[in-house]
Parts: C-alpha cells; sequence; structure tokens
C-alpha cells in the first residue's frame, strides 16, 4: 500500500480499525491482539511496519524511536498498557495489578519528555486501579487506548482548523504564497494522524491557499526528512534546509511564520520541543516573526512551570550525533560515521523556549495565548482525564 493513500477526509473513524498507513499505528485485523506500527526508523528510505506483541515490545520501540513524536507515543504506550493487561490477563488480581504497574514504570521511563507519554499511562492507571478483574482490565484498558487515539486523531484535526486561519489571514493581507518554518516532525508520523505543527498547514493547501515550508533537518536524528517526506507524499510545496540556515532565512523576510509542535508545555507556557526550536524562537523575536507551538491538551503539564528548571531534557545516544544513517538507494541502509573517532558529543534531545518567545498556542480549543491565565482557562475546558472534543 502506498503511503500516499493517506486519507486526510474529515470523517474520523468512529472505531479504531486497520488502516493501512493513514496513520502511525493500528490494531491487528486479524489478531487484535497486536499492534503495528510505523518504524519510522527506516523512514524516509523505506516504509516498513512493525508489529508490537507485548508491553516490552511497545517500550522498547518507544525507546529505539521506531514509534516517536509526542502524540505517538503516547497513544501507542496507552495501547502498551492494553498488552500488559492482556499479558496479565490469567495471573490473579494482585499479580495482574503489580504487572500493570510495573508495565507503566516502564512505559512512562522509556521516554523522559514528552508528558503525552506519562499523560497517557497515568489514565489507564487511574481508569483500572479500582477494577475487580483481569477481563475488566482487558477491557478497560482497550476502551481507554480507544478513546485517546480518537481524541488525538479529532484534536489534531482541529488544530488544523484553527491554525488555518492564522494562514489564510496572512495570505489575505501578503497576496501571494505564505511561507512557513518548521522544525523536526510534527506532522502525522508525530501522531496519529494529521498532527499538530502540519495540520494548519495541510488544512491551509486543501483550502487552496498557496504555502511554501521551509524545513529544517533537525540534526541529530534528522526528523526533518520525515517532515519533507510527508509534506511529498501530500503535494505541499516545501524546501528542505540545513539546521543553520533558519536565521538567515528569516534576516531575509523569507519566512512569514513560524510553527512548530511540542513535547511539554508547562503551566506558564514554557515549550520544551526539539532541539534547534529555541534558537528559532530567537531568531523569530529578533526579525518580528510570528512563532507559534501548536499543540493538543495531552502535551500540556499542569504541573511544571518553569521549563527550565522542571522539564527534564532526555539525553540521547552519542551515535546519533557520530553517525548519520544512509541509504544506498536500492534498499539498504546503514549507520556511517561522521565525525574524528574519539571526539567527545553531547546529545541533548530537546531545549526550552521561554513562554515570551511564543506568540501564541495553537490548539483543539482555538488560539491560546502564551500566559499562565489563557492556558489555564484552555485547559480547564477540557479535563485531561476525559477529553472528548
Ligand atoms: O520523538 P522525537 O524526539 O522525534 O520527538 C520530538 C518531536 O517530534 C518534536 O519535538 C516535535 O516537534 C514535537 S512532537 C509533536
Amino acid at each position: 500500500v502506498s503511503a500516499a493513500e493517506v486519507n486526510r477526509g474529515e470523517s474520523v473513524p468512529t472505531s479504531f480499525q486497520a488502516v493501512p498507513f493513514s496513520r502511525t499505528l493500528w490494531i491487528d485485523p486479524d489478531d487484535p491482539t497486536r499492534l503495528r506500527v510505523i518504524d519510522q526508523r527506516q523512514l524516509p528510505h523505506a516504509l516498513s511496519e512493525l508489529v508490537l506483541g507485548t508491553v516490552e515490545d511497545v517500550v522498547e520501540a518507544i525507546k529505539e524511536m521506531a514509534v516517536r513524536g509526542a502524540g505517538c507515543i503516547g497513544v501507542t504506550a496507552a495501547w502498551g498498557m492494553y498488552l500488559a493487561a492482556l499479558q496479565a490477563h490469567t495471573l490473579t488480581l494482585e499479580e495482574a495489578w503489580t504487572f500493570i504497574t510495573d508495565s507503566a514504570n516502564s512505559l512512562v521511563g522509556s521516554r523522559p519528555t514528552a508528558v503525552n507519554l506519562s499523560w497517557a499511562v497515568t489514565r489507564q492507571l487511574n481508569a483500572l486501579r479500582d477494577l475487580q478483574s483481569t477481563d475488566e482490565f482487558v477491557a478497560a484498558a482497550k476502551e481507554v487506548a480507544t478513546e485517546i487515539t480518537q481524541e488525538d486523531i479529532v484534536g489534531c484535526r482541529k488544530i488544523g482548523r484553527h491554525g488555518l486561519e492564522i494562514i489564510r489571514e496572512v495570505h489575505e493581507r501578503k497576496g501571494s504564497e505564505v511561507n512557513i518554518l518548521t522544525h523536526c516532525n510534527a506532522g502525522w508520523l508525530a501522531f496519529v494522524e494529521y498532527g499538530s505543527a502540519l495540520a494548519p498547514i495541510y488544512a491551509a493547501h486543501e483550502a487552496g491557499i498557496p504555502v511554501r515550508v521551509y524545513v529544517g533537518e533537525s540534526r541529530p536524528r534528522s526528523q526533518g526528512l520525515l517532515t519533507a517526506w510527508e509534506l511529498q507524499q501530500a503535494g505541499v510545496p516545501h524546501v528542505y534546509t540545513a539546521d543553520n540556515a533558519s536565521g538567515n532565512l528569516l534576516q531575509e523576510g523569507k519566512v512569514d511564520l513560524v510553527i512548530v509542535g511540542a513535547d511539554r508545555v508547562t503551566s506558564r507556557g514554557d515549550v520544551a520541543n526539539k532541539v534547534g526550536t529555541y534558537l528559532r524562537a530567537l531568531a523569530a523575536r529578533a526579525n518580528d516573526v510570528p512563532f507559534y507551538v501548536a499543540m493538543p491538551i495531552s502535551t500540556f503539564d499542569p504541573d511544571t512551570f518553569d521549563g527550565l528548571v522542571e522539564i527534564p531534557i532526555e539525553e540521547r545516544e552519542g551515535e546519533e550525533v557520530t553517525h548519520v544513517v544512509v541509504s544506498d538507494g536500492e534498499g539498504a541502509i546503514r549507520k556511517a560515521l561522521y565525525v574524528p573517532g574519539r571526539t567527545e558529543v553531547s546529545n541533548p534531545a530537546f531545549d526550552v523556549t521561554p513562554a515570551e518567545l511564543v506568540s501564541a498556542f495553537i490548539t483543539e480549543r482555538g488560539i491560546v495565548s502564551a500566559n499562565e491565565l489563557s492556558l489555564k482557562a484552555f485547559a480547564g475546558h477540557i479535563s485531561p482525564e476525559r477529553s472528548s472534543e
């Protein structure tokens, strides 16, 4: 099945069924005890799936970034909890609960920065905590995972619609193509479908508004390649640039607005996102270019305030910096050494952009200012426990 068959229609499925490559993950239609995901480590060179049959498989897939992106790892973890409940089905109630809580800890520990992961796992634990049989654990875990999946899809669609109005306004003012800078990948690969930062861009493209997207490579893992691949599939005009080109593009007036995603947003609006986001925010402010952050409720962390102090920044393996993944153009993918052998490396995967550099958040509830009061009102609209909007 070609990835070009990505479903971008308005209809939102009412049940979580197999949909080939229109989304990042789905339950195996032939075996509902297995989760299928796109293996993002192979992209953009190859489109392949991975079958996850246990919670341990899910932890591994998240750690190794076979599944990645804040929304996607949250939803995958929710299904991981379902797989854990299935694995615990034949145990006593007490043993099953111990297995489920241990599994929850492993999932939450698999990647620290994106809050969607612990949000989804906590929601599962809250739903399961007082149940009285392992049958109920399985049924409830499936129901919650299905809800979280649907909310992710619907939320991203709404982010698209709200962000579209910002792009439309720029287009009407300018009367020509709207140039948008993004970073990393916050498209459908980072969620279940559609995405956060790319959702307004897809919506604008669908509405016939001419857009061009500047895609920074986002070293070291180069998730910008995923964004370029997505945009190519969707036929959205885009330009791939080296990370360091952003300042120059902003200075030369080539960018009308910046839209990025987020992995965690604090109660006052500080934003953890892929490393390099902060530099783009600084350059955008210095050049009077609006800097928007697209996020669903699952990315908002009301328990944190000062992002620099309170958000754990994931430090990843140095090999991501010292090596690059290359393809021979004929299907073989390999890692190649990129730096002199003994160079010391540091690999913080995220950085924190202070709220004052954020023009506004694009959320499923509309456009929200980057301050505590507005964000509280936004979060108050949807209880993190059960959001169905
Ligand atoms: O899982 P990663 O490290 O690839 O996730 C990081 C991101 O994809 C980005 O920071 C993105 O902008 C936010 S995810 C919606």
